[in-house]
């Protein structure tokens, strides 16, 4: 089978992101809602020799931090299904296309790998069943199999762990991105070291953030947002302060940090909300400003020219 197919996969947010303490094997137990919003990576592939990647953006994006190699998410995605089909020897180029900030909080990375894990399973006409995908998604980072799953949903373990969770109405995100991202690693040491070796109780999601979304309030979902992770991220980059602080002074229902940072999120009433949020915030030139629905559809092949 030859040809172009191309898969789309959204950033995640989590509105409520609980860490407990470190794990042996070094990840934390999260307790945590994730939800898709409309920012997307977008994965072309191409059959090919070998397994090579290119990284293009859109303009607001940098990419120097995306790898080109074999450490490539999106790569290691490809060997993996390889791997889970016995070793096939097919090679495949695969074009990422940026939508989604790099090293920002907000799951690039594991969307590329997620789109690619679909792309290639077209491509290669593998007819892998899902239940295996999602295995192999969790075996590559603990926010893939969300990018798959898509919608609201709550994550556990180390966030591999997802239920679907069946929420009315829709919610518009304004993003407030970082012309330099974070390392997640880094941001999980700080919290660590913020919580100076302590142990906690297991991390639980607050009711009060489940009847909002069951709901509907838009008000009371901004006020019961929560991200254990924010404290550790404000610590590495003290000027997001500022920015959460005005975004709440345009009148956003809530401003957080997006996961493990930098980017922030500011919760508004609707879509002019939104666009009015935004426009203030791009007015003070903390960084490239865009505004997203959610929640929306989990990665899923979006053009084929393959004949199928
Ligand atoms: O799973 P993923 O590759 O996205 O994780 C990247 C890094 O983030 C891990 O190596 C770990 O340092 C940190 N992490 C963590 N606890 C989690 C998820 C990630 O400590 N639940």
């Amino acid at each position: 089978m030859s040809g172009a197919v191309t898969a789309a996969a959204p950033a995640k947010i989590n509105l409520s992101l609980g860490v407990g303490t470190r794990r042996p094997d070094g990840f934390h137990p999260l307790a945590t809602v994730y939800q898709a919003i409309g920012l997307y990576d977008r994965v072309t592939v191409t059959d090919a020799d070998d397994l090579t990647v290119s990284v293009t953006a859109q303009p607001r994006i940098p990419v120097d931090g995306v790898p080109l190699d074999d450490t490539n998410i999106a790569v290691r995605a490809a060997r993996t299904l390889r791997e889970h089909h016995g070793g096939i020897r097919r090679g495949a180029h695969l074009a990422i296309d940026k939508g989604i900030p790099v090293a920002g909080g907000m799951a690039g990375g594991s969307a590329d790998a997620a789109a690619a894990l679909l792309a290639l399973d077209h491509l290669w006409g593998l007819g892998t069943p899902r239940a295996e995908l999602m295995r192999i998604a969790a075996g590559l980072g603990s926010d893939v199999p969300f990018a798959l799953v898509g919608g609201t949903a709550i994550g556990s373990g180390r966030g591999e762990v997802v239920v679907p969770l069946i929420t009315v109405g829709e919610y518009w995100w304004v993003v407030l991105e970082s012309e330099r991202g974070l390392s997640t690693p880094s941001v999980y040491d700080e919290f660590d070291v913020l919580r100076d070796g302590s142990s906690v109780p297991d991390p639980e999601i607050p009711d009060a953030l489940m009847t909002a979304l069951r709901v509907h309030d838009v008000a009371a979902l901004g006020a019961s947002l929560s991200n254990d992770l924010q404290v550790a991220a404000l610590r590495l980059r003290p000027e997001l302060a500022r920015a959460l602080e005005q975004g709440r002074l345009e009148s956003a229902h809530g401003a957080i940090v997006s996961g493990s940072g930098p980017s922030c999120l500011f919760l508004c009433e609707g879509r002019s909300h939104a666009v009015q949020v935004a426009g203030g915030l791009r007015s003070l030139d903390l960084g490239p400003v865009s505004f997203a629905p959610g929640p929306v559809h989990g990665a899923r092949v979006v053009t084929t020219d393959d004949g199928r």
